[in-house]
C-alpha cells in the first residue's frame, strides 16, 4: 500500500463552512477565523466566494474580507469565481488564487450556478485565461462526484468527463466534491481511478462532506490511490446551500488528528487548530461537530 508522506490540507471554512449560515457572520470575525487558521499552519485558506448575494447572501462581504486579510507569507487565500464578474472583483480587491466550481450532475449545475454544465465550461473559460494572463492559479472544483441531492447515483465518467475539461482548460488542481457527503469508500475509490486516467493523480483534491460519517474513511481509501490535497473545514462547519440536507466538509481537526496517527506531515498545528474551532464554534452558539475537538476538550477539562 503506497500512502502519501504529506498532505496539503486546503481549509474551505470561512468559504463551505460558513456560506450556508442563515445569520450573516461579521467580517471582523470572519478575518479572526482566516487569521487564526493561517497561524495554526494551513498552508490554504479559502476565504470567500465572489457570487451573486441574491445567492448567498453570507458571501456579500467578498472584497471586503479579501482585503481585510493580513496575508502570512506562504499562505494562499484562494475565492471562489464563477464567472468573469466575480473574477474581475476578486482581482481588484486582490485575489492570488481563484476557483471555479461545476459539477457532474445536470440538475445541480443549474440548481448551483444556474446554467448546464457544458455552459459552465464555457463561462469557466475566459475566467481561466484572464488568469493566465495575471498569473493568477486557478482550482477547479466537481460537486456531486459520488451522488446528486436531484439525480442520485452519478457515473464516474461523468466526473471524469468534467475533470477532463477543467483540468484541460487550465486548472492546476481538480477538487473532488462529494457535496452530499454519501460516498463509501469502494465508490470513492472507484471515481478517483476512472479521474486519474484523465487528470494526474497529483493535480486532484478530495473535498469530502461529512453528512454520513463516511469522509475520513473515504479519504484514506482514496489516499492509497495517491491523493495528497486534502480540502476540509475547521470544526466540521458548512454544507451547500444547494444541496438541501448536506452538512458540513470534513473536520479539519479530525483530518489532522488521522494524518498525525499515520506520521503524514501536514504542518497544522492540532492545539492551535482545535482553539480555533472552539472559538468559531463558540461565535455561532454551538460545539464543534468535530469528534477530535470534543475528545480534546473533553480530556483538557479532566486534567
Ligand atoms: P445568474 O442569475 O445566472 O447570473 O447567476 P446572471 O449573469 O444572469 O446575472 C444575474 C444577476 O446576478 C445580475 O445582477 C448580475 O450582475 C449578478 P442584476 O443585474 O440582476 O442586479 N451577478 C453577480 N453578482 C455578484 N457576483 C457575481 C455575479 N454574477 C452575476 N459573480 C451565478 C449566476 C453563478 C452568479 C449565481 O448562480 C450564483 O451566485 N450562484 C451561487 C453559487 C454558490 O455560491 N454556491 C455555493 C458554492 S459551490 C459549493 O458549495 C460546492 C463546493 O463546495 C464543492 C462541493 O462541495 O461539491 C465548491
Ligand atoms: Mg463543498
Amino acid at each position: 500500500m503506497s500512502i502519501p508522506q504529506h498532505v496539503r490540507i486546503v481549509e474551505v471554512g470561512p468559504r463551505d463552512g460558513l456560506q450556508n449560515e442563515p445569520d450573516i457572520v461579521p467580517t471582523r470575525i470572519k478575518l479572526e477565523l482566516i487569521h487564526r487558521l493561517a497561524d495554526a499552519g494551513l498552508p490554504t485558506v479559502e476565504a470567500s466566494a465572489f457570487v451573486s448575494s441574491r445567492w448567498v447572501p453570507q458571501m456579500a462581504d467578498s472584497s471586503a474580507v479579501l482585503r481585510g486579510i493580513h496575508r502570512r507569507e506562504g499562505v494562499t487565500y484562494p475565492v471562489l469565481t464563477p464567472n468573469m464578474k466575480g473574477f474581475e472583483a476578486a482581482v481588484a480587491a486582490g485575489a492570488d488564487e481563484v476557483a471555479v466550481f461545476g459539477a457532474a450532475s445536470e440538475t445541480f449545475s443549474r440548481k448551483n450556478i444556474n446554467c448546464s454544465i457544458d455552459e459552465s465550461l464555457e463561462r469557466f473559460r475566459p475566467v481561466v485565461e484572464a488568469a493566465r494572463e495575471r498569473g493568477i492559479r486557478v482550482r477547479g472544483y466537481v460537486s456531486c462526484v459520488l451522488g446528486c441531492p436531484y439525480e442520485g447515483a452519478i457515473d464516474p465518467s461523468a466526473v471524469a468527463h468534467v475533470a477532463r475539461a477543467l483540468y484541460t482548460m487550465g486548472c492546476y488542481e481538480i477538487s473532488l466534491g462529494d457535496t452530499i457527503g454519501v460516498g463509501t469508500p469502494l465508490k470513492a475509490q472507484r471515481m478517483v481511478d476512472a479521474v486519474a486516467e484523465q487528470v494526474p493523480v497529483a493535480h486532484i483534491a478530495a473535498h469530502f462532506h461529512d453528512t454520513y460519517a463516511q469522509a475520513l474513511a473515504n479519504l484514506f481509501a482514496v489516499m492509497q490511490l495517491g491523493v495528497a490535497t486534502v480540502d476540509s473545514s475547521v470544526a466540521g462547519l458548512g454544507g451547500c446551500p444547494y444541496a438541501k440536507g448536506a452538512s458540513g466538509n470534513v473536520a479539519t481537526e479530525d483530518v489532522v488528528y488521522m494524518l498525525n496517527g499515520m506520521d503524514i506531515e501536514t504542518g497544522v498545528n492540532l492545539d492551535a487548530l482545535a482553539a480555533t474551532g472552539q472559538w468559531i464554534s463558540a461565535q455561532l452558539n454551538r460545539a464543534p461537530a468535530s469528534r477530535v475537538a470534543q475528545a480534546l476538550a473533553a480530556q483538557a477539562t479532566q486534567v
